[in-house]
């Protein structure tokens, strides 16, 4: 099938950043990305210095295919129509409510997607999981397209993402790998081509890994588990280190040097944070107990927790300096996205660190260089279990930095480069979360 029009649902940090990568290594390739949200579109469409996500070099790349073969809209059903590949990149966070609730993965925009392309599709079509899925789920999609749709066929690949946000771009451009799910048949090895074609545009073939859709499906999830294993491994090791006068930082060293090993995703820190590592570990423990393996369900579970614990132990280091009591205390929390260079507060230890501390009688002023005063106070009022008022006064959310310097203690939370560059005064106390500072008065993890 000769691919002239591509269509992907969900224009969110996977969505967006992807297909604008494709449409600028594609020019012979037409890419709309279309969205439930209005404004969302909108927004993508609008300034390419206000775009809904922010990124570095995500800017320069929809400048130069945006109106040249790169689209945003909010034609769900005309989209669908006209494309030949529909990836579905639409967010799928654990279940709150129902059968699995707070481990599964809620599949239910997903499966809107599938309705949604039966209803509009009146050619055959590649469809392609971007989202992060459960093994097995292009079975369940599959399902929903023939049950709704019998006059054409489906071809469903596997083709998850990998990117990390704040080097999305860097990501795309240069992956360690691409990997494509699809079946054995003809149909299904055509269609693996046709993808293949695409990133071949910009990706060296040997990088590019075919594998059959339930192996692609589940090293996603995998990869993910590993990833974050890594930090909740050297996190734990992080509070024997403070019990016995190891330091963390020179123990990752250590134990980084070694090839076998090496030194990423090593850095002792308040624990990860993102829309994904939790979500993706939980719905790994739940298919693991869905099989019957419990033990290997505990394992993974494990990991989880040692991020959960990891978050109120660095909150207790500030409450036990103040012997157990933030009272009168102004507390300077820099740092609210998960990481930096974005603007997503998703998971962030942000969330519950700043939580911790509120709850413990302090005054709150947080600062984040690009993530939304209405973002932050969203995130209090839905994700804190502390319920406050609009206008309490312990809470303070600013837009400069300059704003904090009347606190009388700085907890720094996002690994933000104004944040290694911060000018305290000598006497304050610095609690660094992310270990990127180097001022004499900071408490770290781990040392
Ligand atoms: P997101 O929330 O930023 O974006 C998802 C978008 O999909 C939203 O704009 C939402 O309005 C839209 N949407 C949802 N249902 C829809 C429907 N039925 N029709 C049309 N639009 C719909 O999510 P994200 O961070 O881009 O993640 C998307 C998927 O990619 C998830 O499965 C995630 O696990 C995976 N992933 C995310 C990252 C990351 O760094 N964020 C990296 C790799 C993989
Ligand atoms: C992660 C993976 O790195 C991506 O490969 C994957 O595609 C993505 O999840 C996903 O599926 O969503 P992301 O969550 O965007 O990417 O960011 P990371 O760089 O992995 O950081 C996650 C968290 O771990 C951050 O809070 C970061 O500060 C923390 N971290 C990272 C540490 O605490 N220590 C480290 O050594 C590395």
């Amino acid at each position: 099938m000769i691919i002239k029009n591509i269509c992907c649902i969900g224009a969110g940090y996977v969505g967006g950043p992807t297909m604008s990568v494709i449409a600028l290594k594609c020019p012979h390739i037409n890419v709309t990305v279309v969205d439930a949200n209005p404004d969302k579109i909108k927004e993508w469409n609008g300034p390419v210095n206000n775009l809904p996500i922010y990124e570095p070099g995500l800017s320069d790349v929809v400048k130069e295919a945006r109106g040249r073969n790169l689209f945003f809209s909010d034609d769900i059903a005309g989209n669908i129509e006209k494309a030949e590949m529909i990836f579905m990149a639409v967010n799928t966070p654990t279940k709150t409510e129902g059968e699995g609730a707070g481990m599964k993965a809620d599949l239910r925009n997903i499966e809107a997607c599938a309705k949604d392309i039966a209803k509009y599709s009146k050619k055959d079509k590649i469809v392609v999981e971007k989202s992060t899925l459960p093994v097995r789920t292009a079975e369940k999609i599959k399902e929903i397209l023939y049950e709704k749709s019998t006059d054409n066929h489906f071809e469903i690949l596997s083709n998850p993402e990998f990117l990390a946000e704040g080097t999305a771009i860097q990501d795309l451009f240069k992956s360690d790998r691409v990997l494509i799910g699809g079946d054995d048949s003809e149909s299904g090895q055509n269609a693996v081509k046709a993808l293949v074609d695409i990133y071949a545009n910009w990706i060296p073939k040997e990088k590019i890994l075919t594998t059959n859709v339930w192996s692609s499906e589940l090293a996603k999830l995998a990869s993910n588990a590993m990833l974050a294993q890594r930090i909740s491994s050297i996190n734990s090791l992080s509070g024997l280190c403070e019990k016995t006068g190891a330091n963390i930082d020179e123990l990752s060293k250590a134990i980084g040097m070694d090839h076998r090993i090496g030194p990423k995703f090593l850095k002792a820190s308040a624990g990860f944070g993102g829309s994904c590592f939790q979500k993706d570990i939980l719905n790994l423990v739940y298919l693991c107990k869905f099989y019957g393996l419990e033990q290997e369900a505990e394992y993974w579970h494990q990991v989880v927790r040692i991020n959960d614990n990891q978050k109120k132990r660095f909150a207790k280091k500030v409450i036990d300096y103040f012997n157990g009591d933030l009272s009168g205390i102004r507390v300077a929390i820099l740092g609210w996205a998960f990481k930096a260079n974005t603007n997503d507060s998703r998971e962030s230890a942000s969330i519950k660190v700043s939580e911790i501390l509120y709850k413990s009688g302090a005054s709150i002023t947080i600062y984040d260089p690009m993530v939304q005063k209405r973002s932050i106070s969203n995130d209090i009022k839905n994700l804190w279990d502390t319920k406050v008022k609009l206008n309490d006064k312990r809470i303070n959310i600013v837009e400069k930095i300059s704003e904090t310097k009347k606190c009388d203690t700085f907890v720094i939370l996002t690994e933000w480069e104004e944040f290694k560059l911060i000018d305290i005064e000598e006497s304050k106390i610095i609690f660094d979360g992310r270990n990127i500072n180097h001022n004499k008065n900071k408490i770290s993890i781990g040392k």
